[in-house]
């Protein structure tokens, strides 16, 4: 190993001087994207999911940040930043990263500064590119086929603790998913996301549209739920869609996914949006229901490369 990571608390002027270059860098590059980047680096700190540290490159004056999953066994980066920026520098950090933590980075997000060919850095030491895009359905319009399968009721309250279970479940058993979800607190960061729904007094919280939120319900389980909530220009948006691992394949998600867009075009159509990675089995059924890309950037969600063949 040539450089040393220190824990960011070790030299704090330092570490909040790079963390601000790193966000301006972020907001500059990506307006949309970016800025909640950074914002989701700080909260995902302060709540313990991420770990910050500093390095010390072996170059003089090489410095650079890394925020990776406290959770993982091999390095999953969410963050980083060097100064000076390069390709011989980055190189270098994620060597001595796989070095301090005996394996290879696992993953790494990207919008990385002073990498031009991006592509050709990451796919050429065997690396895929797992971009989430966001999909507009620009009516909402569906055949309706199987929309009012007897399974399927409207959420309750009550179900929201039952969903965290399948969420978790769900995500889990997803290739190329970037977040440990096996990770002892994935249950906890689900519960918070879904729980969320709710406010103190137990009543749904907005921007959560119940009306449009649906369970399937068999042999008094429950195996699979849409999750829809309220843009701020007010666009519904298909939050999450999750069906148990035991139980895909059998047109759950697909109906579910109808019935919601059914409700939401009662008052005529109307542009309808969710957030899928490229490509894969949601993709696949979105792309198949009528939902197309919205083109980058503003379609481009997030990035990530991850090392290994792609899965899909
Ligand atoms: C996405 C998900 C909800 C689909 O649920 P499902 O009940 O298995 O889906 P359906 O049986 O209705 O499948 C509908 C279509 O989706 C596509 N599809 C679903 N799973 C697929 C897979 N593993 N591979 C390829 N295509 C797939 C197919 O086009 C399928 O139609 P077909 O079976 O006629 O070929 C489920 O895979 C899941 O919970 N995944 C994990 C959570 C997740 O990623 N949610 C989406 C967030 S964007």
């Amino acid at each position: 190993m040539c450089g040393s990571f220190l824990p960011a608390e070790s030299d704090l002027s330092r570490t909040n001087g790079l963390i601000d270059n790193h966000r301006k860098f972020l907001e500059e590059s990506h307006p949309m994207w970016g800025a909640n980047q950074a914002r989701s680096l700080a909260r995902q700190r302060e709540s313990g999911a991420l770990v910050l540290r500093l390095w010390r490159g072996d170059q003089a004056g090489a410095h650079g940040l890394v925020w990776s999953q406290a959770a993982s066994s091999i390095p999953k980066v969410h963050g980083v930043w060097m100064e000076p920026a390069g390709p011989q520098l980055l190189t270098e950090l994620l060597d001595d990263l796989a070095l301090d933590r005996g394996a290879p980075v696992g993953a790494i997000t990207d919008v990385i500064p002073g990498l031009p060919e991006e592509n050709e850095f990451f796919r050429s030491r065997g690396y895929w590119h797992r971009s989430k895009v966001l999909m507009r359905h620009p009516t909402g319009a569906v055949s309706a086929a199987g929309a009012y399968r007897s399974q399927i009721r409207p959420i309750a309250v009550d179900d929201l603790r039952t969903i965290v279970g399948v969420y978790v479940r769900a995500y889990s058993d997803r290739p190329g998913e970037f977040w440990t979800w096996a990770a002892a607190d994935a249950f906890e960061m689900a519960e918070a996301d879904v729980m969320g729904h709710i406010g103190p007094d137990g009543s749904w919280e907005p921007p959560f549209r119940p009306d449009a939120s649906f369970v399937w319900v068999e042999a008094g389980a429950i195996f699979g739920a849409i999750l829809v909530e309220e843009r701020p220009q007010g666009t519904p948006y298909v939050e999450d869609l999750i069906v148990e691992p035991a139980h895909h394949r059998r047109g759950i998600g697909r109906a579910l996914l109808e019935r919601a867009l059914t409700e939401l075009t009662r008052d005529g159509p109307r542009p309808i949006e969710l957030a899928a990675v490229q490509f894969g089995a949601p993709y696949r059924l979105y792309t198949r229901l009528g939902f197309v890309e919205v083109p980058h950037p503003e379609g481009l969600l997030d990035g990530h490369w991850i090392r290994g063949p792609s899965p899909f």
